[in-house]
C-alpha cells in the first residue's frame, strides 16, 4: 500500500463547486481503483492525500498530472505504508473556505499563512497533522450542518 501527498495550485480561484465537480468525477473511478484519499482547498491551493495501491496511486498521478484545472504541482512524498489512514473516505472534500474566521486564524498561526490564506506545508508530516486538527474541527458539534 502506497500513499502519495502532492500540493498545486488552481488555474482559477476556487469555490466549493468546483471541488464538488471534481469530487464527483472521482467517486467511481476511486472506488473501482481502491483508492482512498483526502482533497483539501483554500481559494488558491490544493493539498490532495491519495493512498491505494502502487499503480492505482501511480496511475492516478499521472492523470492529475496533466489536468488543465490545476499547475504547479509539487510532489511531497509517495511513501510506502502499512496501512491507510482515510479508508473510510473514497477522496473526501474539504474546503477551507468553509472554516469560520476564528478558526482559520488559528490554523494560519499555527501552520503559517501563504496568499492570505493557511498555508499548506511541503512536510507529509505536518500535512497529516493539518488534516488531523481539520477533522477535529469537523467533529466539534458547532462544525455539524
Ligand atoms: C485537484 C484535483 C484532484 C483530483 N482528484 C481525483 C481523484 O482523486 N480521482 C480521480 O479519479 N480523479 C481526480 N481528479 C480528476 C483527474 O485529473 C481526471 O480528470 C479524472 O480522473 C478523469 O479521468 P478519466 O477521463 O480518465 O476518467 C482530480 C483533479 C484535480 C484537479
Amino acid at each position: 500500500m502506497y500513499r502519495l501527498i502532492y500540493k498545486s495550485q488552481p488555474r482559477s480561484p476556487l469555490q466549493w463547486e468546483d471541488i464538488r465537480k471534481i469530487l464527483h468525477q472521482s467517486e467511481a473511478n476511486n472506488e473501482q481503483q481502491g483508492i482512498t484519499g483526502v482533497l483539501l482547498a483554500t481559494e488558491n491551493c490544493f493539498l490532495q492525500v491519495i493512498e491505494g495501491r502502487y499503480e492505482a496511486v501511480n496511475q492516478l498521478f499521472i492523470k492529475l498530472v496533466t489536468d488543465p484545472r490545476h499547475y504547479n504541482i509539487q510532489l511531497i512524498s509517495f511513501d510506502l505504508i502499512d496501512s491507510r489512514l482515510f479508508g473510510g473516505w473514497g477522496m473526501k472534500g474539504l474546503g477551507l473556505f468553509d472554516f469560520n474566521t476564528e478558526e482559520v486564524e488559528m490554523l494560519k498561526h499555527k501552520y503559517g499563512e501563504e496568499e492570505g490564506n493557511i498555508h499548506f506545508p511541503l512536510d507529509s508530516w505536518k500535512t497529516l497533522a493539518l488534516i488531523q486538527d481539520l477533522k477535529m474541527l469537523r467533529e466539534l458539534p458547532e462544525w455539524r450542518r
